[in-house]
């Protein structure tokens, strides 16, 4: 199952690096070239491409600027980006920093990849991309997407899989499969473990390609998923909620086709087209602060997002995707933090690592969402912790969408759980 060069020929390939030209109000920055902070900052100062001013001001030693900068309404990412995770960040945040802060071939890292947005986007920019996340299930969702095999290959190989041949080996899963699916899944489960192990760096594209996108499929809320209907597909509720939902909804599972599904879901993540494959790209599962596997000073940009205290129970969230790809979730060492200063002391590690392989004049783009209802302002922790760090403080960058426009903007009128602006702390490393 070697995908051969002239298949790949017969690809269709839609990315490639994307140039661009932006202006506005006189201040003109051109993609594809890297800039310095000054340029950027007055380039931060004069935009308006959404016909609204930046706001600027001064907290704490700290420069702000606030605009809408990017939106998602305006610049539809790419289709390959939809696979969900939660606490995932839009493609337009890394593009908006890829453009402007780096050129084609540079490299662009995500210590913190989850499903993979930046390394995505960089590589769709035409940017070399580098990830990196603790969770197994990270390389999951994102290698595929950067090697992105034939359609055809992928309903070959679909049609390969002994779906009769699957046994239930967990009866509690009933409660979101019909029997006949849970059947078909545990086939298919048992088939990846064996095509495609986890210690396989370098599996089949095609094979991977399915896995990713039967993780994306095991439960959510439409038709499209092969569960009954529950919460979103980043949030695998437990057995027992699921009970609860079947009860309050008086529904049962019924039966799906799940290699249909798959071949539904594979057309519509390449409705924008098919990716170029990519050879130079580098993703690694571990500790965000021991990048060991990464030269020093070859990187160029840096965009990134942390876990957010112990906001969000990436461990929970994802029980059922783990056990879809064999993942052993309470082995792996989540950073979770309820205090500060350790969560800020964990922000430091993973900067001094940024430093190390940060080329010289290179930018880390560090997003923090709204926590605690906007009383704590991890933006500042973060801007702290680079204190004494080879590192140029630049600014604070807050993303407000319009429809966040009118509300307070440290955050007060938003929910508790998720982010309405994205609050990016700018460094640029010092010149060793
Ligand atoms: C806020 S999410 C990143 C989401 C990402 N920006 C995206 O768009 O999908 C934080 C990620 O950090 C990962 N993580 C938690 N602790 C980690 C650690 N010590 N080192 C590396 N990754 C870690 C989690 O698995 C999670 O995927």
């Amino acid at each position: 199952m070697v995908l051969t060069e002239e298949s790949m020929m017969r690809t269709r390939v839609v990315a490639q690096p994307i140039e661009q030209s932006l202006f506005c109000n006189g201040a003109a920055l051109q993609s594809n070239r890297a800039v310095s902070s000054s340029d950027f900052v007055q380039y931060i100062r004069d935009y308006c491409e959404f016909d609204s001013k930046t706001i600027e001001f001064v907290e704490e030693g700290i420069t702000y600027f606030i605009n809408e900068f990017w939106t998602s309404a305006q610049r539809a990412a790419h289709s390959i980006h939809e696979i969900s995770y939660r606490a995932c960040f839009k493609p337009q945040l890394p593009a908006f920093f890829i453009d402007r802060l780096t050129s084609s071939g540079d490299i662009v890292l995500d210590p913190f990849m989850g499903r993979g947005t930046t390394p995505i986007e960089a590589h769709l920019r035409g940017r070399i991309a580098f990830g990196n996340d603790i969770n197994p299930l990270s390389l999951l969702l994102t290698r595929p997407r950067l090697r992105v095999p034939e359609i055809e290959r992928i309903q070959h190989i679909l049609d390969s899989v002994s779906w009769k041949k699957g046994e239930i080996e967990r009866d509690d899963l009933l409660v979101f499969y019909h029997p006949s699916t849970l059947r078909q899944l545990c086939a298919l489960r048992d088939w990846l473990i064996r095509e495609a192990p986890l210690t396989d760096t370098n599996p089949d594209p095609a094979v991977d390609w399915i896995r990713m996108v039967a993780l994306n499929r095991l439960t959510g809320h439409s038709p499209g998923f092969f569960s009954v209907r529950t919460m979103p597909p980043n949030q695998a509720v437990s057995i027992d909620a699921q009970r609860k939902i079947n009860e309050k909804n008086q529904q049962e599972p019924r039966e799906k086709n799940v290699a249909k599904l798959i071949m539904k879901k594979t057309k519509s993540l390449l409705s924008d087209g098919v990716p170029k494959f990519s050879r130079d790209s580098i993703l690694l599962c571990g500790a965000a602060d021991r990048l060991s596997k990464i030269n020093d000073g070859i990187v160029s940009l840096i965009v990134t997002s942390p876990p957010f205290l112990d906001v969000v129970q990436y461990a929970d969230d994802n029980w059922l995707r783990c056990w879809f790809a064999h993942i052993d979730i309470d082995s792996i060492d989540m950073a979770m933090h309820r205090d500060e200063l350790v969560w800020q002391a964990m922000v430091k590690d993973v900067l001094k690592e940024a430093a190390r392989v940060l080329k010289d004049g290179g930018h880390v783009a560090f997003e923090v969402g709204e926590v605690r209802g906007g009383k704590l302002l991890l933006e500042k922790l973060v801007w702290w912790a680079a204190e004494d760090l080879p590192f140029e403080r630049v600014c604070v960058i807050v993303n407000e969408q319009s429809f966040t426009k009118t509300s307070n903007c440290w955050g007060v009128a938003n929910n508790a759980k998720g982010t309405n602006s994205n609050r990016i702390v700018l460094l640029r490393r010092i010149p060793r």
